[in-house]
């Protein structure tokens, strides 16, 4: 079994992997030049990334199916920190649409210059953390996630991709962001769907039609991206991503953590999130 010293590169004190990344990419995203009309989606792994890629091209585009029927999802709408970048950029037509699982502090000086807009999808964590354990078992870039509780423990101390779940969520609360800055939850978006892509055009000055938001709905759902191939990663070869051992859009539902958390594992992984957000004045919506 691979060890995380040969999946993974070590960046700003975060790991990444290296299938999808390496510092030349790492150092692009650095000189990356934000205009002023691009809108970046930043997550935390397994809250959402791929969604906001249906989402977004057809709210910017007014509801034009052609991205999502005709380019794979890493291409429509890039990562800002991985590889494929660099290749893809040229084809990218402005308002750009990229997602990110950057913190904060790791967004290029064209960022904080440009009046590019974010949208920051948070996840309860422990339904992150249930994707991820699953992701970690079919992806064979990534290191074996062992037990269970060995997750739980990777997790919490932040020995996972990306860092910690709470340093993530909190390095995106910045008052100098402004209106550059809208928050939805996953669970938010699985509760009234049509609401929250009303939500986003809204904030993306897009000003959408009730029937084109009923349109993006349909063609954004769970059902409707499992079954088309530019989405559901069905054209990764097997040997990167064994969707038979778990696809990759695995269960697309909020509280599977029920499923899998012991109420000790529940007690521990509750009390060191909560002392983490303690003082943030956070309105979640789960109950940590
Ligand atoms: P599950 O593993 O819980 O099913 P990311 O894209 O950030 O890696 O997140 C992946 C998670 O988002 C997976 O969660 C996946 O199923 C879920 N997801 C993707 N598209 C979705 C959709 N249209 N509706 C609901 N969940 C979706």
């Amino acid at each position: 079994m691979p060890s995380s010293v040969e999946l993974y590169l070590q960046y700003e004190g975060l790991i990444v992997p290296k299938e999808t990344h390496s510092f030349e990419s790492l150092q692009y995203a650095q000189q990356f030049k934000f205009k002023d009309d691009d809108v970046v989606a930043v997550t935390y792994p397994k809250s959402g990334t791929v969604w906001m890629q249906e989402i977004l091209p057809l709210v910017l585009n007014g509801g034009d199916l052609t991205p999502l029927n005709t380019v794979v999802n890493w291409d429509r709408v890039p990562w800002l920190e991985e590889t494929r970048l660099a290749k893809v950029v040229d084809q990218l037509t402005s308002p750009r649409a990229l997602v990110s699982h950057f913190t904060y502090n790791l967004m290029p000086p064209s960022f904080h210059t440009s009046k590019a807009k974010v949208i920051y999808v948070m996840r309860n964590p422990k339904d992150v953390l249930v994707s991820s354990y699953y992701f970690h078992q079919m992806a064979s870039f990534l290191e074996d996630p062992g037990t269970f509780d060995e997750f739980i423990e990777k997790f919490l101390e932040g020995r996972v991709l990306f860092g910690k779940w709470t340093d993530h969520v909190k390095s995106w609360r910045r008052a100098e962001l402004g209106d550059r800055i809208m928050f939805i939850t996953y669970e938010e978006m699985i509760q009234d769907f049509p609401a929250s892509i009303r939500r986003i055009s809204d904030f993306l000055g897009c000003n959408l039609t009730e029937e084109v938001i009923q349109k993006v709905a349909e063609h954004c759902s769970f059902k409707s991206m499992k079954s088309n191939c530019m989405s559901n990663f069905s054209l990764v070869p097997k040997k990167y991503m064994d969707n038979d051992k778990s696809p990759f859009l695995r269960k697309g539902i909020a509280g599977d953590w029920k499923n899998h958390f012991s109420s000790e594992q529940l007690a521990r992984f509750t009390s060191v999130i909560r002392k983490e957000l303690e003082g943030e004045n956070f309105s979640l919506l789960w109950s940590l």
